[in-house]
């Protein structure tokens, strides 16, 4: 790699606030940055630093995540709520600052506390630094697609009726493309996304899942995509006719419009894993040639909701381009092994309440049975960082209490582990050590596939596969040499992947499954990555700022 242009400082400012805004034949309070659905797209070169000013001027507490950031000795600008600061409360402010160093690619920021990120989420892309190039033929214009999920009702309410009730939330009344029902929801139709293209030309489509909770196929009709980056890394350039794509994780797309002049729906719906209900409705936009005048344009078919075996081959066969630009070797030695398992549990129903999960009780959500609670009197960096006690404990276990096989239902009656303690366990790693997680899904109350993750670093993910985890096996299958680098992996659905990464970044990070639901249920744990030995390896103090409990 060459280098070295010389890095720039960009700075927005955000007004959260709430509006009234017109989806689906309704009319809806939400809470918006800057008065837009999506949020404002942020566009950085890799080096530069971007500062954002957010003024919470809505009725809730508030923090922004910057999704797949590094964080490098930034840590008190990652953003979870009571992970990394306090919320900012409404009526405060607060001002993130970071430098963005080794990724390009799409990523994108969201609200990190209760379920706004529903509304309050938009695009973070970071260039080539100037007079460098991507590895692939430069594209003739680049798109963010943004695919989101929609309630007729207020998503903080959609929540807190969930939680009250111990069972599942609402499903939502529409997915949405950069905040759009399209033509086939009511009301929609003079609102669908419009992308004009030219025949002949490449378009770069950076598509983001910020859906809430569900997994998404995305087609284009008669078009196939070449994928050429997920996560904000560059993968071996695949060429696909369909795209699924889990919350959190981002693809970046070329699409090629070369078919006959003409109109085509791009369009997206649920892949469910689980035999949950679900919103199994479709949201569509547009892609219109250049001199087209066809009235209707035409539509992709989707795979099947419980397609399975699509999303797996899709998900599986991505490997990442070797060589520059930022692409790290696979580390070779680890430190840590971990074996992890996620899925779902109950906690008591109360005496009071009629609870509407399993066996009347209280659906929750654990990682090795530890059922995650955020704490409450201040955020656990800030406990890291002036070394208070009694926030969080460090014993979060390195395997699960029992080893029982883990993908079979039968195991539904193993009442000790159903029932997850409620606690604020992490992990604290030694700066610069190698973790290695084995990710296995539990079939406790149901199997799903779980779109885990990790704060602060990106992690290589050398195998993935179904049923019970078995070293010897499965081992022998892990890709060293290219594999698919990310910040999310969806576990697949009664199985398992593992993952590896260098803790190289001190401060908390947390790790956490994607679907919203299952995050207040407890799907998290968090690392503790110790100060390096050296000044420049050490976390530096909080911006004067940062909000106070
Ligand atoms: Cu995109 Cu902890 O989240």
């Amino acid at each position: 790699c060459s280098s070295m242009a010389s890095a720039a400082i960009v700075e927005h400012t955000f007004h959260v606030q709430n509006l009234t805004i017109g989806r689906l034949c309704n009319q809806q309070v939400i809470t918006a940055v800057n008065g837009s659905l999506p949020g404002p797209t942020i566009r950085v070169h890799e080096g530069d630093t971007l500062i954002v000013h957010v003024f919470n001027k809505s009725p809730y507490n508030l923090t922004i995540h910057w999704h797949g950031i590094f964080q490098i000795l930034s840590g008190w600008a990652d953003g979870p709520s009571m992970v990394t600061q306090c919320p900012i409360t409404p009526g405060g402010k607060y001002t993130y600052k970071f430098k963005i160093i080794n990724q390009e690619g799409t990523l994108w920021w969201h609200a990190h506390v209760s379920w706004l990120r529903a509304t309050v989420y938009g695009a973070l892309i970071i260039r080539p630094r100037s007079g460098q190039a991507y590895p692939f033929p430069k594209p003739h214009k680049e798109v963010p697609i943004l695919l989101g999920e929609w309630w007729n009702a207020n998503v903080v309410d959609v929540e807190n009726q969930a939680l009250a009730t111990g069972g599942g939330p609402n499903n939502s009344d529409a997915f949405t493309i950069n905040g759009r029902p399209g033509d086939l929801y009511p009301c929609s139709q003079n609102r669908t996304y419009k992308l004009k293209v030219q025949q002949g030309k490449t378009y770069l489509l950076r598509i983001i899942n910020a859906a809430l909770n569900n997994q998404l196929f995305f087609k284009i009709a008669n078009h196939n995509l070449t994928v050429v980056a997920v996560d904000a890394g560059y993968t071996t350039p695949k060429v696909t006719d369909v795209v699924v794509i889990a919350p959190g994780q981002t693809t970046d797309v070329l699409l090629k419009a070369n078919q006959p002049v003409g109109s085509y729906y791009m369009a997206a719906h649920a892949y469910a894993s689980a035999p949950l209900s679900f919103d199994n409705t479709t949201t569509t936009g547009i892609i219109e040639y250049e001199g087209s005048n066809t009235a209707t344009p035409i539509m992709p078919v989707l795979p099947a909701f419980n397609d399975t075996p699509t999303a797996h081959r899709f998900y599986s066969n991505l490997t990442s381009l070797e060589g520059c630009p930022h692409w790290v070797p696979v580390p070779r030695h680890v430190d840590e092994h971990m074996f992890v398992t996620v899925g779902f549990s109950l906690e008591p129903c109360g005496t009071n309440a009629t609870c509407q999960g399993q066996n009347g009780q209280r659906f929750s959500a654990s990682m090795n049975n530890q059922s995650f609670q955020l704490p409450t009197s201040l955020s656990m960096l800030q406990a890291f960082f002036y070394n208070v006690n009694g926030v969080y404990t460090t014993d979060f276990p390195n395997k699960p209490p029992v080893t029982f096989d883990f993908t079979n239902s039968s195991f539904n009656n193993a009442t000790s582990l159903l029932f997850a303690p409620k606690v604020t366990k992490v992990k604290k790693i030694k700066f610069n050590s190698t973790v290695e997680m084995v990710l296995q899904n539990t079939a406790l109350i149901t199997t799903e596939n779980h779109p885990m993750h990790l704060h602060g670093f990106d992690f290589y993910v050398l195998a993935q596969g179904f049923g019970n985890y078995n070293k010897t096996r499965d081992s022998k299958k892990y890709n060293l040499v290219n594999p698919q680098r990310r910040n999310t992996i969806a576990v697949p659905v009664g199985g398992w992947a593992v993952i590896r990464f260098t803790a190289n970044n001190p401060g908390v990070w947390f790790m956490h499954c994607h679907l919203d639901v299952h995050l207040p249920w407890g799907l998290a744990t968090a690392f503790v990555v110790e100060n390096g030995p050296t000044p420049s390896t050490r976390l530096p103090p909080p911006p004067a700022d940062l909000p106070q409990c």
